[in-house]
């Protein structure tokens, strides 16, 4: 089970998500052993989500490794990424580690106060100031992406439900595959009430595939003022 991986500090963390098979990439192990979660949460080496204040959470250490590694072969140095829905920041930093110096990983976030926190959270960690330039966080609505800096590389979406037209029926994120290089990656949780997520890729040819990959339950991307009225 994944919540068994929680550890007394981030390297105890990142070996249990290792030692239990959901990573086990180099690059994602290295990347997320020299992002410290302490900078980003108040109890960064438990295995479950956080709430981060604003309606948001955290998602669980689990969650990302798999986002990491199911991206990794995209999050290679020199390409660009984007997290929709980068709340703490913490995601966007491991993948600003697997793609810096010359790569860029962009986040955005349409909390204000979260966009911020993400910021402040970035700036006090010991993140070595090469991948730190890699970050760029974005204040705004990403359920369309991000089309400023596209194309990318890879994106990592949390849940875009207005894609949906009901659970049995998912329409496909035009919108965000077109801001997808060839080739490219997207991983993107679908559904109404309990998820799956999915991986689109894109060929070199611009074909694009579609695998489901496993059950979550993810809070959905929504309108600011919903979450914030919560
Ligand atoms: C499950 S949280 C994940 C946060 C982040 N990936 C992390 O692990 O720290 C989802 C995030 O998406 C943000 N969000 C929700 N709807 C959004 C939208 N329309 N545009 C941008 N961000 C959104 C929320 O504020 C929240 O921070």
């Amino acid at each position: 089970m994944a919540w068994r991986c929680s550890g007394s500090s981030n390297e105890e963390l990142i070996d249990n998500l290792k030692d239990s098979g959901i990573i086990s990439n180099e690059r994602v192990i290295s990347a997320m052993k020299s992002v410290d979660r302490k900078y980003y949460t108040s109890s960064p080496y438990i295995d479950s989500p956080q709430s981060i204040g604003y309606g948001a959470t955290i998602s669980a250490p689990h969650m990302h490794g798999y986002a990491l590694e199911y991206l990794a072969d995209y999050l290679k140095p020199g390409n660009k990424v984007l997290d929709v829905g980068s709340g703490s920041g913490y995601l966007t930093a491991c993948m600003a580690a697997m793609v810096a110096p010359e790569g860029k990983a962009v986040g955005i976030e349409h909390v204000p106060q979260l966009a911020e926190m993400s910021n402040k959270n970035i700036n006090k960690s010991n993140l070595d100031p090469s991948i730190k330039k890699s970050i760029k966080i974005i204040c705004g609505d990403g359920r369309l992406g991000y089309k400023e800096d596209s194309p990318y590389d890879c994106m990592q979406v949390f849940k875009i439900s207005f894609l949906h037209v009901g659970a049995a029926s998912p329409v496909e994120p035009k919108m965000i595959l077109d801001q997808l290089k060839s080739p490219g990656r997207l991983f993107i949780p679908v559904g109404d009430y309990s998820q799956e997520i999915l991986m689109y890729t894109k060929d070199s040819s611009g074909k694009i595939t579609k695998e489901p990959l496993m059950g979550v339950i993810y809070v959905p991307l929504t309108d600011l003022d919903q979450q914030i009225s919560k």
